[in-house]
């Protein structure tokens, strides 16, 4: 069974509060999704290989460590998971970005695919899948799905709120997937969306409502 870590941090809490509080406009919300993408990036980085290395200082040789393994990739789920690449390559400048898009039917909830582009390398890569929000888990296993048909062996799923429900359907569908969150909500509501959560947050970041 995957691993599920949860992003207790005051920053990212602090940050987290901001954001779902529905009178923080685009600007700020937006702003706000990709410091905690970034915060999330440290912790989700963490077991990342490295490999010992001699530099030479100004004073003496030092016993270094650099990153080893797999190269990484980026995957945002669109539209919204964009908010989070910036912060992402900001911090991992040789990571390589797929796309893929995916829209929740209003009816049925269930993901529609219109859009993807991954490197062609993917399957040899750590790969990162970023998604603001975890709701049903629709989203997340159809992409995690097929970045496995491109022959990805790898993925770590990065969302900043989740919960049970969907963390329930990736787990089924996919328990090697590790999931990083900054929060794991109390539920779905009748449209499922997240409760409390922050609303839409692709309609938050881009400002469509
Ligand atoms: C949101 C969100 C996820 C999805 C989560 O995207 O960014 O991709 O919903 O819901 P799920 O877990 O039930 O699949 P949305 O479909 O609203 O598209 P958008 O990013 O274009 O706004
Ligand atoms: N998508 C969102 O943007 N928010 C939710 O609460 C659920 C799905």
């Amino acid at each position: 069974m995957a691993n599920v870590y949860v992003l207790d941090h005051p920053l990212i809490q602090h940050k987290l509060a901001i954001m779902r509080d529905k009178a923080t406009g685009t600007k700020e919300f937006r702003a706000l999704v990709n410091e905690i993408a970034g915060l999330m990036c440290y912790e989700a980085t963490r077991n990342l290989p490295t490999v010992d290395v001699d530099v030479e200082t100004p004073i003496c040789t030092a016993r270094c460590k650099m990153l080893a393994g797999k190269k990484l990739a980026i995957v945002p789920i669109l539209r919204a998971g964009l908010g989070m690449v910036d912060a992402m390559v900001d911090l991992i400048p040789s990571a390589k970005i797929g796309h893929i898009g995916l829209y929740r039917d209003p009816e049925t909830h269930e993901p529609v695919e219109y859009y993807c582009k991954l490197p062609e390398d993917i399957g040899n890569r750590q790969v990162y899948v970023v998604d603001p929000m975890l709701a049903t888990g629709g989203s997340a296993v159809a992409a995690i799905d097929f970045l496995k048909q491109h022959g990805c062996k790898s993925i770590i799923m990065m969302n900043i709120i989740g919960c049970p429900e969907g963390i329930k359907r990736v787990n089924e569908a996919h328990p090697d997937v590790d999931i990083y969150m900054a929060a794991c909500d109390e539920k779905l509501n009748d449209h499922a969306y997240i409760v409390p959560g922050l609303g839409d947050a692709g309609d938050r970041i881009f400002g469509t409502k």
